[in-house]
C-alpha cells in the first residue's frame, strides 16, 4: 500500500474526490489515503488555509492528490495552490489535452502536453502601489531565471524523449518582454541543441493562441512561462471538451501534486453536476508516478468505454444527462 495525501478541496471538491477514490478503489489501486485539510474550508475551521499538519503530511508522504481550492478574489489569503507549488518547489506543471471520444468539439486529433513553468514569471504575486494613498497606479514584477528556465525546459525535452514525442514548441513574448521571456527563449535554444532528434520551434504567445485554434493537431509538447501556460492550458482544455476533462501534475524533484486544471466551481457545487473526469485523469498520472500504471491503463479504458457506450451517464458539461455519481458507477461497471 502506498500512502498518498488527499485534500478533498472546496466547492465541488468533496464530490469529485469521492468519485475518484471510489473508482481507484474499485480498480484495485494500492493506495492508503492520508486525509489532510487546506483551502477555504480549512480557513473557516482552523483559521489558516494551509495548516502545518498538511505541510508535514506532504513532506512525509511526497505524493498528493488535491481537489480544487477556493481563493478569495482581490482581498483575503493568497492562493493555497500557488503556496503549495512554491513551498515544495513544484516547478513543472504538466497539462495534457487529448481529443476524447464522443465529446463534441470542432477540433479533432488534439494530443498536446503543455509544460508550464510553475514558480516564476508574473505569477509570483509581487505587486505594489506606486501611490499607496491614491491606489490608482499599480505595478507587478515578473521574475525569470536561467536556472528555473533550464529545469522546466529540460523536463519538457526529457518528457518528449521518454514518451516518443516528436516536437517541443517553446512559447514566449520575447519581442516585447525582451529580458524575461527573452532569457527563457535563449535557454530553450541552447537546450534544444542537446536533443537533435527532437524538433524544436518557438512561437510568440499571441500567434500561439491563434495557431492552437486553427491547427491544434500540429502541437505535441509545449513549454512556456507561468502566466502564458496558465492561459494556454485552459485554451487547450477548451479544444477537447472543457475544464471538466483535463488533469494536471505539479512535479518537483521530491514531491508531486496531482490536481484538475479547473477550480472549485462554486456555481455548481452540491448539485451532482460536477464532472470528476479531470481529477480522475490527474489521478491516472498519479498512478503512473507511483508505479501503478496497469491500474491507470484499466481505468483509462473504462473511461473511454463509458464515453462511447454510456454517454448518457456522463455529466451535462460534456453533453451527458447523468450526475457525478452515475458517471462514477458507469466507469466502475466498465472496469
Ligand atoms: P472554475 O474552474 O471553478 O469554473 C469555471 C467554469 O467551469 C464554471 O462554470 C464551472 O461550473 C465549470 N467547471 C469547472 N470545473 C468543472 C467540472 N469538474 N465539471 C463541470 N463543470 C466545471 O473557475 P472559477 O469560477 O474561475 O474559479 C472558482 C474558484 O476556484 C476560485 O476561488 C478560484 O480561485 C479557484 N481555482 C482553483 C484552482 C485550483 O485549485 N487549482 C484552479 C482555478 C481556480
Ligand atoms: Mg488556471
Amino acid at each position: 500500500m502506498k500512502k498518498v495525501v488527499l485534500i478533498a478541496g472546496d466547492g465541488i471538491g468533496t464530490e469529485i474526490t469521492e468519485s475518484v477514490t471510489q473508482i481507484l478503489k474499485a480498480a484495485g489501486a494500492q493506495i492508503d489515503w492520508v486525509h489532510a485539510k487546506a483551502g477555504l474550508s480549512a480557513y473557516e475551521e482552523l483559521g489558516t488555509p494551509l495548516p502545518d499538519e498538511t505541510i508535514e503530511a506532504i513532506e512525509k508522504h511526497k505524493v498528493l492528490l488535491k481537489g480544487p481550492l477556493t481563493t478569495p478574489v482581490g482581498t483575503g489569503f493568497r492562493s493555497v495552490n500557488v503556496a503549495l507549488r512554491q513551498k515544495f518547489d513544484l516547478y513543472s506543471n504538466i497539462r495534457p489535452a487529448r481529443t476524447l471520444p464522443s465529446i463534441d468539439s470542432p477540433f479533432k486529433q488534439v494530443d498536446m502536453v503543455i509544460f508550464r513553468e510553475n514558480t516564476q514569471g508574473l505569477y509570483i504575486g509581487k505587486e505594489h502601489w506606486i501611490d499607496e494613498a491614491e491606489k490608482n497606479h499599480a505595478e507587478s514584477i515578473a521574475v525569470v531565471t536561467e536556472k528555473a528556465s533550464q529545469r522546466i525546459i529540460r523536463a519538457a525535452f526529457e518528457y518528449a524523449q521518454g514518451h516518443d514525442r516528436r516536437k517541443v514548441s517553446l512559447v514566449h513574448k520575447a519581442n516585447i518582454l525582451k529580458f524575461t521571456t527573452g532569457l527563457f527563449l535563449e535557454v530553450g535554444r541552447k537546450i534544444a541543441l542537446e536533443y537533435p532528434n527532437i524538433e524544436f520551434e518557438d512561437l510568440i504567445v499571441d500567434n500561439m493562441a491563434m495557431q492552437m485554434v486553427m491547427r491544434p493537431e500540429r502541437f505535441d509538447v509545449v513549454v512556456t512561462t507561468n502566466l502564458f501556460g496558465d492561459i494556454l492550458s485552459d485554451l487547450a482544455s477548451g479544444l477537447v471538451g472543457g475544464l471538466g476533462v483535463t488533469g494536471a501534475a505539479n512535479m518537483g524533484d521530491n514531491e508531486a501534486m496531482f490536481e484538475a486544471v479547473h477550480g472549485s466551481a462554486p456555481d455548481i457545487a452540491g448539485q451532482g453536476k460536477a464532472n470528476p473526469m479531470a481529477l480522475l485523469f490527474s489521478a491516472l498520472m498519479l498512478l503512473e508516478h507511483i508505479e501503478q500504471k496497469p491500474v491507470a491503463n484499466n481505468i483509462a479504458k473504462a473511461i473511454y468505454k463509458t464515453l462511447v457506450e454510456k454517454k448518457v451517464y456522463c455529466t451535462p458539461d460534456i453533453g451527458g444527462k447523468g450526475t457525478t455519481q452515475t458517471f462514477t458507477q458507469a466507469v466502475i461497471d466498465n472496469l
